[in-house]
């Protein structure tokens, strides 16, 4: 099977990476049933990645349907060690415009109906996650948007992204509560995969493109699917430039990261006890 150090997942709007050449699709079984669709592998730059349409090419998997676990499952089985994830979200603040770039450090955990760990079932461990992102990935991330010198996109370093359950947005009064907590971005997917990486010892780092200011600001409309959409068209060849431009920072000085060694001391159960 194909192996690659670097695994890209797409949100809504990108089903896809243009650039990639010996592309293969490759179906994969995991312990927690398929993921959301074949995984693409293919080189960028002479670079083997792997790419998964997180809600499946054809987007007909909720928020809450995505089978996150099989998702990372996969991309470890085919050797990942960095994941690149690129997400729609919604603005919490003024400064952050549609179609801004940011690259969150923090989240928080506003979901509810889902399962964000592989432990369970008689094996019992707990990883770090202060810094729920991989913060050298973050910071290869946007140098390289900042490299691009993309036109009329301003990149935020940091910020925090709540994780809403969804699949409805949120209410003007949740959508100022999170104003309230100081956070930056909100969207439905990022913290499930994030916590699911760093528990199989994967990098990970989440692109943010800026879709729309969720339904709080008073001279925008409320957030709708064709807003989302239709902002993510626009952005979609400067998410492709700046995953490619990162890819080719990766392999051109990869790194370790504390992520790659979250399970040290992470687990409570003694192995030799455990089922
Ligand atoms: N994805 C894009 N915009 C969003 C919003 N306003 N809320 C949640 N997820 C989103």
């Amino acid at each position: 099977m194909v192996q690659a150090k670097i695994g890209i997942i797409g949100g809504s709007g990108l089903y896809k990476m243009e650039a990639l050449k010996d592309v293969q699709e490759i179906t994969l079984d995991t312990p927690f049933g398929s993921p959301s669709d074949a995984i693409i592998t293919g080189t960028l730059d002479g670079v083997t990645v792997a790419f998964l349409a997180r809600h499946g090419r054809t987007h007909h998997l909720t928020p809450t349907e995505v089978p996150f676990r099989a998702n990372i499952h996969a991309m470890k089985q085919l050797g990942v060690e960095y994941i690149i994830s690129a997400s729609a979200v919604g603005s919490l603040k003024e400064e952050v415009k549609p179609l801004d770039l940011v690259v969150p450090d923090q989240f928080i955990d506003r979901t509810k109906n889902r399962i964000s760990t592989f432990f369970g079932e008689g094996i019992v461990g707990h990883v770090a996650f202060g810094d729920p992102v991989c913060l050298e990935l973050a910071k290869v991330l946007a140098d390289a948007v900042e490299s691009l010198n993309l036109t009329d996109v301003d990149l935020h370093r940091g910020g925090t992204y709540i994780c809403m359950e969804g699949p409805a947005f949120s209410t003007k009064a949740e959508s100022n509560l999170y104003r309230s907590w100081g956070a930056s971005i909100i969207g439905m997917t990022n913290l499930t995969e994030a916590k699911l990486a760093r528990e199989a010892e994967i990098a990970y780092a989440t692109l943010a493109l800026v879709t729309d200011y969720d339904c709080w600001h008073p001279e925008h409309d409320q957030v709708t699917v064709e807003m989302v959409i239709g902002n993510l068209h626009k952005n979609a060849t400067n998410a492709q430039k700046v995953i490619q431009e990162t890819v080719h920072r990766i392999s051109d000085r990869p790194f370790v990261s504390t992520a790659h060694s979250a399970l040290k001391y992470a687990i409570i159960t003694p192995l030799e006890k455990a089922p």
